[in-house]
């Protein structure tokens, strides 16, 4: 597994293709909208230049588009799929994040060789996906009621996600880093130098708050200074709680953090590590 730096732009395309003549990997894996856990949304140039750098070099493109439908920002470019010409990405979708996790119900667009070859896979690790869950869900989808669905929750997600920021400005030290997402569901928070997220973690849990330590989203885990936080599941009064309760632990538990937020690189140094 290689990780390709990502910037506020997505995946940084200029420093794939190396990477892609030394080690001939067999697959570009991507979230290009509301990158987990970034939240960053890779641009339209970015797209249509992945896409045809893989292309060139015959390696075939897995999208993870799993949560584009909840989104309260800016328009998203169309997916890479929409760029591609020679059947190369996969498109893969899902209905975990945007309606119910426990359908365990999603969908795949590939063309030519590529789909015969995940058809096979699909049918030699579990036959077929419950044909009653695809039919109710099929028939939902064309009362059309999702969208209803999409927006309203839309709504709540972009009230949360405020929510989470202004709590955030209040407790969290200086020198802490985050930036706000046009949609999806989590926050990527940076912590200054001297905090420990692994100790923070552990402190935070006994507190009763829980986060996902930055180190699960790289190749080589160690105690990397990150947080990432979910806003969508959780109600405003929670989040403000929640947050206040995480900025008392660092404040507790670490000596006045040194301030990073008069360097303008900290923003772009917290997107530009290498990202699972
Ligand atoms: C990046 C990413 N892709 C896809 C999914 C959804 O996976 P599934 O459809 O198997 O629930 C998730 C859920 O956590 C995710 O974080």
């Amino acid at each position: 597994l290689i990780g390709i730096p990502v910037d506020g732009d997505g995946m940084r395309v200029d420093l794939l293709e190396p990477v892609l003549q030394r080690e001939q990997p067999r697959l570009i894996y991507t979230v290009p909208t509301f990158q987990n856990p970034t939240g960053a949304v890779m641009s339209a140039a970015r797209r249509r230049a992945l896409v045809t750098l893989a292309a060139r070099h015959g390696i075939p493109i897995l999208e993870d588009d799993h949560v584009r439908e909840v989104r309260f920002g800016d328009p998203i470019p169309p997916p890479l799929a929409a760029f591609d010409r020679h059947g190369n990405v996969i498109h893969a979708g899902s209905f975990t994040k945007s309606l119910i996790p426990a359908l365990r119900l999603g969908y795949v667009v590939a063309r030519g060789p590529l789909r015969e070859w995940l058809t096979a896979l699909k049918r030699n690790s579990d036959l077929f996906s419950s044909t009653l869950m695809q039919r109710a869900l099929s028939r939902y989808l064309e009362q059309g009621a999702v969208q209803r669905h999409w927006k309203r929750v839309s709504r709540i997600y972009r009230q949360r996600h405020a929510t989470m920021l202004a709590a955030l400005e209040r407790s969290f030290p200086p020198g802490s880093t985050w930036t706000g997402v046009a949609g999806g569901l989590v926050v990527w928070v940076g912590v200054p130098p001297g905090v420990s997220v692994t100790t923070l973690y552990g402190e935070a849990l006994q507190a009763g708050v829980s986060f996902v330590a930055g180190a699960a989203f790289f190749p080589e885990p160690d105690d990397q200074p990150f947080l990432r936080l979910n806003f969508a599941a959780v109600e405003e009064a929670r989040i403000e709680r929640g947050i206040a309760l995480l900025g008392r632990v660092i404040h507790e538990h670490f000596e006045a953090p040194a301030d990073r937020s008069g360097d303008p690189r900290t923003c772009q140094r917290h997107l530009e590590r290498p990202i699972r």
